[in-house]
């Protein structure tokens, strides 16, 4: 496996391959990586064939973060994740430094509206754009056919309204979401989280599974589906951001919940904002385990 960090190489790589004729998968992420993130890579191997190309990049963008989010102190570990790739079977790392993917003088952003005004939109402010932005350049750079993202972060899916709206040869996969044996949703920023905040965080798992639970015995009530959540994550959370009913396309809240609809939740647990979510219906009721 390659790593490459700078954004020429990156450029110069991703055009040779095309020429070449191979498809290149790509795989954004921030790093820390963990079996949720191993697991689109996986699929991103599956997307484009033994002669395709898997590129996994690793960039904490600091774009998306808030100025009072974790940007300084998200966990890092660039020679344990550039293990775990090798053994994924990836071919190429790209890592660029943090000032490499804003030149000088940058003046460009991406936003998507509509679909990030609900759900994390309100939450965080200019989140999204942030990472519309920094996703739309990494396609620039790496000249992807298909693009792997996790359900985990369910509304990241907007990307499919951008590659939609710009035009860019891009397939967006949304890939299942990976959880703990307890069914914690896997996520770097489980490192922040102490012992005692680690079983407290099952109540979102917990409250997913309440709402399934109901919605198998044939509740369609949003409200009634809301308040059954809300009540197992509340407690374990510290504050709750939201507990949402939402249409699984448009993240518009429902009054009922229909074939499709997503139950989203975003809380703190100690001083970790956590999310996670099921789409009814779709994600079986065992991927909650
Ligand atoms: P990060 O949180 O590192 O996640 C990278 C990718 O892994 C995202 O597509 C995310 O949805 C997916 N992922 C994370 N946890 C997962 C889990 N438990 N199961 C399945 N997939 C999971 O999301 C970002 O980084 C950034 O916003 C990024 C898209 C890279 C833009 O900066």
């Amino acid at each position: 496996m390659r790593i490459v960090t700078s954004i020429a190489a990156m450029q110069r790589l991703a055009r040779q391959w095309q020429r070449a004729g191979n498809r290149i998968g790509l795989v954004p992420t921030m790093g820390y990586l963990h079996a949720g993130h191993l697991s689109l890579a996986d699929r991103a191997r599956q997307l484009v064939g033994k002669t395709g190309k898997v590129v996994v990049s690793i960039y904490v963008n600091p774009t998306q973060f808030g100025p009072k989010e974790d940007f300084s102190v998200y966990p890092r570990d660039l020679a344990g994740d550039a293990a775990k790739l090798e053994s994924a079977g990836a071919e190429l790392l790209f890592a660029p430094e943090t000032a490499g993917m804003y030149l000088p003088g940058d003046a460009t952003r991406v936003r998507v509206g509509l679909l990030t005004d609900t759900l994390c939109g309100p939450f965080r402010p200019g989140h999204f754009e942030g990472v519309t932005t920094v996703v739309a350049k990494l396609f620039g750079l790496a000249g992807p056919c298909v693009g792997v993202f996790g359900k985990k972060d369910y509304q990241q899916l907007v990307l499919r309204r951008m590659v939609a709206d710009l035009f860019l040869p891009v397939e967006i996969v949304g890939h299942p979401l990976v959880r703990e044996a307890d069914g914690l949703a896997m996520s770097s920023r489980n490192a922040y989280l102490s012992a005692a905040d680690r079983v407290r965080a099952l109540g979102l798992v917990k409250g997913l599974r309440a709402g399934y639970t109901l919605f198998d015995a044939g509740e369609r009530s949003a409200a009634i589906l809301e308040r059954a959540v809300r009540t197992e994550v509340q407690a374990g959370a510290d504050t709750i951001d939201y507990v949402s009913v939402v249409d699984a396309d448009s993240l518009q809240p429902v009054e009922f919940a229909g074939e499709r609809a997503l139950i989203a939740i975003a809380c703190r647990v100690g001083g970790t904002r956590l999310i996670d979510n099921v789409v009814l219906g779709e994600d079986p009721r065992a991927s909650l385990r």
